[in-house]
């Protein structure tokens, strides 16, 4: 059960892209120095963890040993001190072997813990600061599980790992020293009969690896295929496709089925076969033993406590066996999150970055060009436009003409490849990034609230907003009526509305947020393309509330609602093909003509 959560989401989409390959995981001298540095942070702890692993180690060979005298000195010679005696010191060791466990559990535990919470936080910080094209370009579950999944997985390399070299490792010492302390000549006769148990377990080891990676690589898939179908249920239901997609979905389970019940074949047939293995050892030692006992070089104490030292050692050999398998797991993961930790950001500020002032700001395009990556042809090309403070621009075009990759150079959503985008003279680059960002509001298509009160939501403008300044900005963004009408008013959690609040209503408490922010630099994405004409209209009116004064981008898919803007630029395959006031756009009777046409042949209007 634990494997599948561990197993959810692995490699194979990143793997396309040569982002991750977790193929064959290693760890660089650096990464490893940083774990290593983590963890040694806490080297007083863990040299306490050790210790209490050592004192575990020595009552576990103290065990074995006690065999001896309970069996020669109680049994056979019927001694009464002893009688007494040994029963006192067993209490001992396992009162001292409970203390070291539950020590070392503890010890090495907050180690791990602490770990996972240092790489949970480093990664969420990264990953927020980072560019938006770092989040596009990755999936956001293979993300997600970076920050729940992959640290979790760190921390078994770290504390079990080194739970298990520890406390294991000693554990095998103890039990040797035991065994060569009873009788040398039976442990070596035991030794060239023992290691036969152990080429199955490599054996078997190697395919159960096999399968797992198979496993995971079906588990990635099964995920982001729910991921999917989930999402897009209503496409599903609509155009009937649930028993395809339901044969899809058991395809991949079958699938799923097998390479698991291949690893369940390996793995369940590998302890049966090492236990009969162990077990003709085991008949070895019996006989052996017991012909030196019959022969009166050994007592039947020594050999008992010997036998028992040997099955008491396959626990910790068995577990220092499986290390590596933890430690391969947790090295992948940690190249997983090493990845996302040690990405940089092409958005950086200059060394010295100049602050942005002023409550009317103007907006230039200077030969400006973009591109999403190195491949693709460019979403923008060679742009030249000037907005003054306060004037509310138009940007109209077919879908894909790069309206939005404009707009998002204006915040540093994206960098320009090629040429400038200035604000009041001064290039976005040379700003510093937050005092660019104040200035900027933007509504786009998709209203995004989070599941905070209706009031946060809001405040998110402006932190410090007192209640008179939101309520205010909900009356301008004409959200107030409806918000009142909620059951706790300002105070309803956005999710506990669930389906009640409209997408209108969405829309304006987005709005009521741009507006407390109080930005002079204005963008609207197709704020109201996603509304029904009836809700378009309040919509509209609380935008117009909120452009005014500010210098203004307004991306509009229905023509009809850029009545407010003083200048319309037509934008066809990056370029801005045409501009002017809708008079004299429709005038020319090329782009924009063309696009008022088929708008209003469409019943658009
Ligand atoms: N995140 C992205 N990565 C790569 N290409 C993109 C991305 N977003 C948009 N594009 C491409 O850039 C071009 C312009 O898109 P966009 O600016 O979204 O157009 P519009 O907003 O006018 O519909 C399109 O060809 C689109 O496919
Ligand atoms: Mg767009």
């Amino acid at each position: 059960m634990l494997s599948f959560f561990l197993y959810i989401d692995n490699t194979s989409w990143y793997n396309k892209k040569g982002f991750m390959d977790n193929k064959n995981p290693k760890l660089t001298k650096t990464r490893q120095k940083k774990i290593i540095s983590l963890v040694s942070i806490y080297w007083k702890r863990l040299a306490l963890a050790a210790v209490c692993m050592i004192v575990v180690a020595a009552a576990n060979g103290a065990m074995a040993l006690l065999v001896k005298p309970v069996m020669d000195d109680i049994f056979i010679n019927r001694n009464k001190e002893m009688l007494l005696l040994i029963p006192g010191i067993a209490i001992l060791v396992f009162f001292l072997k409970g203390f070291g466990s539950y020590g070392s559990e503890y010890l090495m535990n907050y180690i791990g813990e602490k770990i996972i919470r240092f790489f949970r936080d480093s990664l969420y910080e990264k990953i927020t600061d980072l560019p938006i094209s770092f989040i596009h370009k990755e999936k956001t579950g293979a993300l997600m599980s970076r920050i729940t999944n992959d640290v979790n997985i760190v921390k078994g390399m770290v504390s079990t790992a080194v739970i298990n070299v520890f406390r294991d490792f000693f554990s095998v010492i103890a039990f040797l020293f035991v065994i060569f302390y009873r009788d040398w000549q039976l442990a070596l006769g035991a030794f060239i009969v023992l290691p036969l148990a152990f080429y199955p377990i490599v054996l078997f080891g190697r395919r159960v690896r096999k399968f797992s990676t198979g496993t995971q690589e079906t588990m990635a898939d099964l995920n982001s295929f729910l991921h999917e179908t989930f999402t897009g249920s209503k496409i599903i239901k609509i155009f009937n496709l649930q028993a395809f997609e339901k044969n899809r979905f058991k395809e991949k389970t079958q699938r799923l089925f097998q390479l698991e019940m291949k690893k369940v074949i390996a793995k369940a047939l590998s302890s049966p076969v090492m236990e009969f293995l162990g077990g003709l050892g085991i008949a070895f030692i019996i006989w052996f033993g017991g012909l030196r006992v019959i022969n009166g070089t050994s007592t039947p104490g020594t050999f008992f406590s010997f036998l028992t030292a040997v099955m008491m050692l396959y626990d910790p050999v068995k577990k220092l066996s499986k290390l590596n398998n933890t430690i391969q797991e947790g090295v992948a993961s940690a190249t997983r999150i090493f990845d996302v930790l040690e990405e940089t950001s092409s958005i950086i500020e200059t060394n010295t970055p100049e602050t942005l002032s002023g409550s009317t700001l103007d907006v230039e395009f200077d030969h400006v060009s973009f591109a999403y990556n190195d491949t693709e042809a460019a979403a923008l090309k060679d742009i030249n436009l000037k907005i003054a403070p306060g004037e509310v621009l138009a940007l109209v075009g077919m879908s894909g003409g790069g309206k939005t990759s404009l707009v998002n150079l204006v915040p540093r959503l994206y960098d320009a490849t090629q040429g400038a985008v200035r604000i009041a003279g001064k290039n976005v680059k040379d700003l510093s990034i937050k005092s660019l960002r104040d200035h900027i509001s933007i509504v786009t298509q998709e209203p995004i609230l989070f599941n905070e009160s209706v009031k946060d939501n809001i405040r998110y403008g402006k932190m410090d907003a007192t209640a008179a300044e939101i309520e205010t900005a909900a009356k301008a963004a004409y959200a107030f009526d409806f918000i009142q009408g909620f059951p706790k008013g300002f105070d309803t959690i956005i999710g506990e509305l669930g389906s009640r609040l409209s997408g209108g209503e969405k829309q304006r408490i987005c709005i009521a947020r741009a507006m407390i922010k109080n930005a002079p630099i204005l963008i609207l994405d197709e704020a109201t393309s996603a509304l029904d004409s009836e809700a378009e209209r309040v919509v509209q009116k609380a935008l117009e509330n909120l452009m005014r004064g500010r210098t203004s981008f307004v991306i509009a898919h229905r023509l009809s609602t850029i009545d407010y803007a003083s200048r319309i630029i037509v934008l066809k395959n990056g370029s801005i093909k045409e501009q002017g006031t809708h008079d004299e756009l429709m005038a020319l009777k090329a782009e924009y003509f063309k696009l008022q046409t088929m708008q209003a042949s469409k019943g658009l209007e």
